[in-house]
């Protein structure tokens, strides 16, 4: 009997369903099974090279103020397979082709008695499985809310886990390793060692939720295309190591509100028994809808630098004056306030940074604290409410913007919200419009604090729209958004990919806030980079941070070769150089790879990968013969072993490799690092260590003639 319907037969014993449906995937490793179970529950099963990975898990919906919801009493009217394959190039990416290849299985369910009418979409892939619901037009079920989503990945064992709590306001987190088991335990130590906000559920954690089990499965729950719904976290049932969907509610606490026809976003299930493959999965972008923006030409990867990391360590401020609110202040002219001294964004700092950034070749500097409301964060003023059009007395716009065109560069838009995300809104056309005016043509939005209106979270149905919003509303003006503080990316810059880049996720500025765990770089690839690229901010070569302002008692816990590294690691079509110009100006030769390492890439090969421990990834500049390596380690001193045989044969490369000296540690020694060049061919094997916290980078360029005379080989 074939290995797919034995196991339907298997379900069918345990479950007793009467219909039993199977799915293999192009490749045959995948085999899911669905059925109903005898009262008429869908359910669903996933195996991975013939052994479980996600046990018999239940389907449906609880919906509000319904006698009947949408859990049980289904018999299948219809049920269709069907396979798919083509290739698609995105605007920017790790690679130049994706492969979206998979074969699908669509059950239209009925309900009995109400007759509603219900379609789960299976989707399995090479890497996994992406599912979701949909709703068809029909008088039975126009109009609905969602009470509560229960859609069930039932683990098959006390994985380990690389888990955030399971926060409405904040994704950033460090990450806790743990079991299963110990996540109600250590939950409330993480909640209080970091920022939590909102509520939280004992077992409740965020996805991208990355796991591995004792058998060495690696397996990540994370959701595709999350439009017009609220973010999903997960629920664990720690007995029976059943997760459960947990979707954010509104102010209210209902969580969706449904006109069909419509659907739900992708549930997506990657697994694979090799890290890498985790790393290199596209299913995720796989499962939105491919690009919506005719013309992208004018979307192109950003390197900046910024007036920014003197404000994140203390040492400049956002804001013009030391008052707060500036009603205090008792004048009506901005002009007339006193100026606190330490702004940032005055226009001969902003001119310091656009003539580093001409100097170097970088594309752009983002500017903050560039505008009026800086004071008056919560909007409580009439007069200084952010406008994102009003400048402050010594930010000259026009000026700045004639400078910066006649250097070459442009000046990225700051959007702080404050989280007054209808007064964001109201100003949104005059906004994006000043920017066309002046110049800009990629805007950092940001939601810090709780939202406005109050009662609303940042993953909620309303919100999720609002960012949504936001980023189509830009593409009319052909405007780039990285937005902070926004819904975990979920896939959706496949369709808009003027969305270049995203926070929702604890990145360097936390260095700065007390520190981040010197592993969190081996995470976030497995985790949050799954759904889009992230604005990390690499490339602090200063680690102690009293260093810029006595106050700050931070340390960066990384070493100035794993900053390096980050740039290959951390994909993203924007990358930022976020230290300041005076400390580029010290160690020049360590900032020559920053200098030299591209932003967009034709290929990308994962050679090592562990969760928690490392990353090495080698990856080719887009249409040159130029390939950067990007290395980063976790807590123990290792050694990394990688072979170069993906260059092209018979083609020497000249490699500068930018390592971690012997001595080098996060802590005690992070700027120690040693730059040597090398030949390099396909056939030449590397061993590399790499201290704690530390890694490494490689450039490989093609030898020019002569260029090897004398030089040493690997
Ligand atoms: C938090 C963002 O992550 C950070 O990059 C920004 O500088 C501040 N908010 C101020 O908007
Ligand atoms: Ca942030």
């Amino acid at each position: 009997m074939k290995k797919g319907l034995q196991l339907a037969c298997i379900f069918v014993l345990c479950f007793g369903n009467i219909m039993a449906q199977q799915l293999t995937s192009p490749d045959k490793k995948f085999v899911l099974v669905f059925a109903l179970q005898g009262d008429g529950t869908p359910v669903y099963q996933l195996d991975y090279n013939g052994k479980q990975v996600v046990k018999p898990s239940k389907l449906g919906f609880v919906l509000k103020g319904d006698k009947q919801s949408l859990l049980n009493q289904f018999t299948v009217v219809d049920q269709k397979q069907s396979t798919f394959d083509e290739s698609w190039n995105p605007v920017w990416g790790e690679v130049k082709t994706i492969r979206n290849h998979y074969n699908e299985l669509a059950v239209t369910l009925s309900q009995k008695e109400s007759n509603r009418k219900m379609l789960i979409r299976f989707r399995l892939f090479n890497d996994g499985l992406g599912f979701r619901y949909e709703f068809p037009q029909q008088k039975e079920l126009a109009y609905f809310v969602i009470k509560e989503e229960r859609t069930q990945f039932a683990m098959t064992g006390n994985h380990t886990a690389y888990w955030i709590p399971g926060d409405y306001d904040t994704q950033e987190y460090d990450f806790t390793t743990s079991k299963l088991s110990e996540i109600r335990e250590l939950m409330k130590k993480s909640i209080t060692d970091n920022l939590a906000q909102t509520s939280f559920s004992p077992t409740g954690v965020q996805t991208s939720l990355m796991m591995k089990s004792s058998d060495g499965i690696y397996i990540n729950l994370h959701e595709a295309a999350l439009i017009n719904y609220s973010c999903m976290h997960l629920n664990l049932d720690d007995k029976n190591m059943v997760f459960e969907s947990w979707l954010t509610p509104d102010a209210k606490g209902d969580k969706g509100y449904m006109q069909a026809p419509c659907t739900t976003p992708w549930r997506t299930v990657i697994v694979s028994s090799d890290a890498r493959d985790i790393l290199a999965s596209k299913m995720i972008y796989n499962l939105n809808e491919p690009n919506k923006i005719k013309d992208p030409g004018w979307i192109k990867p950003v390197k900046y630098v910024g007036v920014w990391w003197e404000m994140i360590t203390g040492k400049s401020s956002w804001s013009y004056t030391n008052e707060y609110p500036s009603v205090q202040l008792g004048v009506t002219d901005f002009t007339k306030a006193k100026p606190s001294g330490t702004h940032g964004a005055t226009n001969a700092n902003v001119k310091k940074y656009i003539d580093f950034a001409a100097k170097h070749g970088f594309d752009a500097v983002l500017v903050e604290g560039w505008n009026i409301g800086w004071e008056d964060w919560f909007g409580n003023s009439k007069d200084y409410v952010f406008d994102f059009v009003t400048p402050y007395p010594d930010f000259n716009v026009q000026e700045l913007r004639d400078y910066a065109k006649a250097k070459g560069v442009r000046i990225i838009m700051h959007h702080e919200t404050s989280g007054s995300v209808r007064n964001y809104e109201r100003h949104l056309d005059t906004a994006y419009r000043f920017m066309k005016q002046n110049g800009y043509n990629a805007v950092k939005s940001g939601y810090v604090g709780p939202i406005l209106p109050r009662g609303e979270t940042h993953y909620s149905q309303w919100i999720v729209n609002h960012y949504q919003y936001a980023i189509e509303k830009a593409a009319d003006y052909q405007i780039m958004v990285n937005a902070h503080e926004a819904v975990r990316p979920t896939g959706i810059a496949r369709t808009y990919p003027n969305l270049i880049g995203n926070e929702s996720a604890r990145g360097t500025e936390y260095q700065a806030f007390g520190g981040s765990k010197a592993n969190h770089v081996t995470l976030l690839p497995f985790t949050r980079l799954l759904g889009g690229p992230m604005d990390y901010t690499p490339g602090i070569f200063e680690m102690d941070l009293s260093k810029l302002n006595p106050a700050n008692k931070s340390h960066v816990n990384s070493t100035l070769a794993n900053q390096l590294a980050l740039y290959v690691t951390m994909y993203s079509p924007l990358q930022m150089a976020a230290d300041l110009p005076e400390n580029y100006d010290r160690f020049p030769d360590a900032f020559q790879f920053i200098k030299d390492v591209a932003i967009d890439w034709d290929d990308s090969k994962y050679l090592e990968a562990e969760p928690g421990e490392y990353i090495t990834v080698a990856r080719k500049a887009k249409g040159k013969d130029e390939w950067y390596l990007g290395s980063v380690n976790g807590y123990s001193k290792r050694t990394s072993k990688i072979s170069f045989d993906f260059l092209d044969k018979g083609t020497t490369y000249i490699a500068t490799i930018y390592a971690d000296a012997k001595d080098a540690d996060f802590k005690s020694n992070p700027q120690a690092y040693v730059i040597r060049k090398v030949l390099v061919k396909n056939t030449s094997k590397l061993q590399q260590l790499c201290a704690p916290g530390g890694g490494y980078a490689i450039s490989l360029m093609v030898a020019g003639k002569g260029a090897t005379k004398g030089s040493k080989s690997l």
